[in-house]
């Protein structure tokens, strides 16, 4: 699916693609990828990953225009991801998206109901909002809706060190998927000519629906450890989570992610569509990552 992008000169010439939230789990991956490819990269981060040769650091907050601003000359295409818990400060970045004019992907959940005039969680909400800004600013994104990324039983390792019980509030199953698939089908997105491209949102999803007692038991396998998972109360999640530091808001959308999302209980193709293979399994992911949690 890989194209290239003429230049105003008439010769071909490797696609300058912007990747926001470049240092987090999927960022990390798209930018290796992006970066195998000969493209030319540019990552957008408040924070800075090393140095490496070939990728240029564009360091800035997504709610600041002027920074986005100055992070979008010369690209053709953006990787844009929304991490925030409202749509509103996106304003400023959507209009500077619509003058610089490129080419949007935009990574979404699969846990959006097109037909809900709510979502069930804000954090799904935030993501129905932005798609919906993005389409009515004329953007024309592809949409790239994304289920429970691997990469999240990162959030299980301090635990695991501590013994073989991980325990958290519990969450509906999900199609739980590997965040190097998500980021080859975001690759495949960013480089292919748009007209191959569905206008319809891709729903990308792993082989499988996991409870997070299946995932932990998994991630157990691949570890040669006897783990499981204890479920705790919202009361309980809810105070530990503030004592880690983190912000009643998101802790508030977390807990009601956890009690009000329904099981996406579905699987598609749509990983393979984009990428040529199919999904890999959350088994697979453990076993890569098995020295993490070590
Ligand atoms: N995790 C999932 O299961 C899941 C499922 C569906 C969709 N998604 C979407 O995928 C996104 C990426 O997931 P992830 O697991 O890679 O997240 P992550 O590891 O938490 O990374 C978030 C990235 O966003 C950057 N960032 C945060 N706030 C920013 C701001 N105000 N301005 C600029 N950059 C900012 C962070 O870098 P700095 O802190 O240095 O700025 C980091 O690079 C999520 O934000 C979510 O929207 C995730």
């Amino acid at each position: 699916m890989p194209d290239t992008t003429t230049a105003p000169t008439g010769s071909p010439r490797p696609p300058s693609i912007l990747v926001t939230g470049a240092t987090g789990n999927l960022g990390r991956e798209v930018v290796d990828r992006l970066h195998a490819h000969g493209a030319r990269v540019r990552c957008l981060a408040r924070g800075q990953a090393g140095p490496r040769p070939g990728v240029e650091w564009a360091v800035g907050d997504l709610t600041d225009p002027a920074a986005v601003r100055a992070a979008l000359v010369g690209i053709d295409a953006v990787f844009l991801i929304w991490p925030l818990l409202d749509a509103a400060p996106a304003h400023g970045l959507i209009a500077e998206l619509v003058a610089a004019a490129p080419r949007v992907v935009y990574l979404s959940s699969t846990a959006i109901a097109d037909e809900a005039a709510r979502q069930s969680d804000p954090i799904v909400q935030v993501h129905a909002d932005m798609e919906a800004l993005l389409r009515d600013a004329g953007l024309r994104p592809t949409v790239l809706r994304s289920d429970t990324l691997a990469s999240n039983a990162r959030g299980w390792a301090s635990q695991l060190k501590a013994g073989d019980v991980i325990s958290g509030p519990d969450v509906a199953r999900t199609a739980v998927v590997d965040e190097r698939d998500v980021a080859d089908a975001v690759v495949a997105a960013l480089l292919a000519h748009p007209d191959r491209l569905d206008r319809e949102p891709y729903v990308l999803t792993g082989p499988e629906v996991l409870s997070r007692a299946g995932q932990v038991v998994l991630l157990g396998t691949a570890l040669g450890r006897r783990l499981r998972f204890q479920a705790v109360t919202a009361e309980l999640a809810r105070s530990r989570m503030l004592a880690d530091g983190r912000s009643e808001r998101l802790v508030e959308a977390l807990i009601a992610a956890s009690l009000r999302r329904p099981e996406s209980h579905r699987t598609t193709d749509h990983v393979e569509r984009l990428t040529g293979r199919p999904a890999g399994t959350f088994a697979r992911w453990a076993i890569d990552h098995a020295a993490e949690f070590s």
